[in-house]
């Protein structure tokens, strides 16, 4: 089978097409013949070596795919050939806190990933795709639609008329945008560009900030909100947004730390928590449970992914510049022919 696999050394040359057996299936594992794949900034991290883990060499990356179930072995019960399943971001995460992750299982990296025409999972890492979405839609969903399910609703209980604030507008913060509104929460957004903050509004969003023009974003947020601040923060940019968020956020509200877009860098006074009564908490994707009922909810309420561009898989590397370029909006995602 063809793949891509980064080898020697971390670095955008270094991820290179190779071929590789097709993978047998071990107990309990299944073959999946993958027909889309979708890209998280984790990706470009891992591929870059900019990553905060270095994963042995070499590695097939990409967490988030759908595909085929086409090889079972011994013992499974979960799926059958001939299944749409989308793989999960932890391959042993199947339900109850994060303690049950166990954190050396995630797929690609240090797993390999599928950014192959194949790939081996776990049984109890794969999830029935929706039968409305299409490959390229499924495949957004593993990593970028479950941490912002398991921040909002998991481990936040969003409830309707809550306030929502999400900050950019990638993946993440996209399917968080979509999973408040419907829920009935009321969401603001923030982003670099006007044009991207008039989609969010399209998708549902309440009121946008441009954080360019408004560099104070968290004061715009709290005129928004009537002095009172938002109820959840999807907090994806680290250290450099932080404080801001802090200031964005009601009393005893929450915040979702989950990315660090904005950088590594940057000072954070913990009585600022202590004067907001903010309760923060690290988000780890989420389990295969949160999956789960994610997807029901995508099913009821008809959800779909917001997928800016797609390429063919072999420009795997074109699509990871294009991540990284930061124009998109939403997911960008891979197709796989044949
Ligand atoms: N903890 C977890 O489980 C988990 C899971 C998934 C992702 N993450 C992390 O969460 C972050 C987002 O991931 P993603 O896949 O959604 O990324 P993404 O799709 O690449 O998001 C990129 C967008 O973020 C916005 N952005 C960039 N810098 C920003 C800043 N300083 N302030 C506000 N927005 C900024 C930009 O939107 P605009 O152009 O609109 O400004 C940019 O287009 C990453 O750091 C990723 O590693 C963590």
């Amino acid at each position: 089978m063809k793949a891509f696999a980064i080898e020697g050394a971390y670095g955008f040359d270094n991820l290179r097409r190779v071929e590789r057996p097709i993978p047998e299936p071990r107990r309990r594992n299944v073959i999946i013949r993958v027909k889309a794949a979708a890209l998280n900034y984790r990706d470009l991290e891992i591929v870059r070596g900019t990553y905060h883990t270095r994963f042995p060499l070499p590695l097939v990356p990409l967490s988030d795919g759908v595909g085929e179930v086409v090889a079972v072995g011994e013992d499974v019960s979960r799926v059958r050939v001939g299944d749409r399943v989308c793989s999960t971001f932890w391959q042993r995460w199947v339900a109850g806190g994060f303690e049950m992750a166990e954190p050396d299982y995630q797929l690609g990296g240090p797993f390999d990933g599928v950014l192959a025409e194949y790939a081996r999972l776990d049984e109890q890492a794969v999830v029935p795709a929706p039968e409305h979405l299409s490959d390229v839609e499924a495949a957004t969903l593993p990593c970028a639609a479950v941490t912002a399910w398991h921040a909002l609703v998991t481990e936040g209980a969003l409830r309707a008329g809550e306030s929502v604030l999400v900050l950019g507008t990638g993946g993440v913060s996209i399917f968080a945008l979509q999973f408040a509104v419907a829920s009935g929460a009321r969401v603001i957004a923030t982003s670099s560009s006007d044009e991207k903050l008039e989609r969010a509004i399209s998708l549902g969003a309440f009121a946008g900030v441009n954080y360019r023009r408004q560099p104070d974003w968290a004061n715009a947020v709290l005129d928004l909100t009537g002095g009172r601040g938002v109820d959840h923060v999807i907090e994806v940019g680290g250290p450099a947004t932080f404080s801001q968020s802090l200031r964005a956020v009601r009393v005893g509200g929450q915040i979702n730390v989950i990315g660090y877009l904005g950088g590594t860098e940057g000072f954070i006074n913990p009585l600022d928590i202590f004067r907001r009564q903010a309760r923060v908490r690290g988000i780890p994707v989420g389990s295969r449970a949160s999956f789960e009922a994610m997807v029901r909810a995508i099913r009821v309420k008809q959800l779909r992914p917001v997928v800016d561009r797609v390429y063919p898989w072999t420009e795997a590397i074109d699509a990871l510049r294009y991540l990284e370029s930061g124009n998109h909006f939403g997911k960008v995602c891979l197709e796989l022919s044949g």
